[in-house]
């Protein structure tokens, strides 16, 4: 496999495991993605396919029990898992950012959201408090807050949208070169939603960060990002363009989703394809999707589809179209 295919982030044969009580959880089973620059790249799949998983592991956050096995996450020219723990730390929260589904949890409750501004950006540039305090409530007005009021505000006394704008402003604040967002909407009302999405295309567009968007909703990465990766128990199942993987689908997993978009909104979408995730602990044997998949041949339950290349900017996993799958057909 080419080793760069991507300018900004090249994400190869990534396998994570989490040593539990129940045994080995094989959360990510290589994981191939890459991005880049100024690029937006949606991840989507059911629940418990490894999106977040993945996201961590790009800024090697996977804590214990968790235990990335192998793989390289290589930003720009250095491999993320091979550098020492104080050289990631200048890369985390500097070059690459990220922001979550549950923002106040994320926020310090005890400090006031102009402290935690400053502070984000007192580790990028060595500036004057005075300044670092200019420049965070420059962010809250960027981000649409009434810097005035909010600045001097604690966590509890924010709106969940209120909070998600924090956030973004906290994200965006060192201008990182790699945006993520965790599913950075989906614990807000569907109105908020609509405007904290929209507001976050408007300042990557003005800032131009690339953007790792997690997300459920196919709806919400088809209007967001340019790339779309399916992932599908711990798998790239599939990726592609927006547009290529909505015109023309090729992974069973992929047409399952897709079959499910017009409820856009809803959050039971995904329940479309039946059947139900695989137990990590004791995959699937072959392809992990074998045993929901409606077209299911015999190679699928032996052999693990590689991932190729189908045509340009479209990548899938399944054996339908890799040589050995076509023979069986
Ligand atoms: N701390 C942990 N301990 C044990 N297992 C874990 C842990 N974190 C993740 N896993 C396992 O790793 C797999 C992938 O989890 P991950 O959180 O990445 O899923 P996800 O795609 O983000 O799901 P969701 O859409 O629900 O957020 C799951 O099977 C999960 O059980
Ligand atoms: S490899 Fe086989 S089981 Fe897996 S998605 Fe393709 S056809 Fe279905
Ligand atoms: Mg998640």
């Amino acid at each position: 496999m080419m080793d760069k295919r991507g300018n900004l982030l090249n994400v190869s044969d990534l396998h994570v495991v989490f040593y539990t009580y129940r045994g080995v959880i094989k959360a990510l089973n290589g994981v191939e993605l890459w991005m880049n620059k100024g690029e937006r790249l949606g991840i989507v799949g059911e629940t418990g396919c490894g999106k977040s998983v993945t996201s961590r592991a790009v800024m090697n956050l996977i804590e214990e029990p968790g235990k990335i096995i192998s793989g390289s996450v290589v930003f720009e020219d250095r491999d993320i898992l091979k550098l020492k723990e104080d050289e990631v730390r200048k890369i985390r929260g500097n070059e690459i950012s990220m922001i979550f589904q549950e923002p106040k949890s994320s926020l310090n409750p005890v400090m006031n959201v102009g402290f935690q501004i400053a502070e984000v950006l007192g580790k990028v540039n060595n500036k004057s408090i005075k300044s670092q305090y200019k420049a965070a409530a420059e962010m809250l007005e960027f981000v649409g807050l009434d810097s005035e009021r909010v600045m001097s505000m604690y966590p509890h006394e924010l709106s969940g949208g209120m909070a998600q704008r924090v956030m973004i402003a906290m994200g965006l604040a060192p201008n990182p070169k790699l945006l993520i967002a965790d599913e950075p909407t989906s614990a807000l009302d569907v109105t908020i939603q609509a405007q904290i999405l929209e507001l976050l295309d408007d300042l990557v567009e003005k800032m131009g960060n690339a953007v790792m968007l997690i997300s459920h909703d196919m709806g919400v990465v088809a209007e967001f990002c340019n790339k779309i990766l399916v992932m599908y128990a711990g798998n790239s199942a599939e990726y592609a363009s927006t547009e290529k993987l909505f015109k023309k689908p090729m992974h069973p997993y992929t047409t399952g989703l897709l079959k499910a978009v017009p409820q856009i909104g809803r959050t039971d979408e995904l329940k479309a394809i039946t059947g139900t995730v695989p137990d990590l602990v004791d995959p699937p044997s072959g392809c992990r999707f074998h045993k929901r998949c409606p077209q299911t041949m015999e190679i699928c339950k032996k052999e693990r589809p590689p991932f190729i290349q189908v045509e340009e900017d479209h990548y899938v996993a399944c054996h339908l179209y890799s040589q050995k799958g076509g023979e069986n057909k």
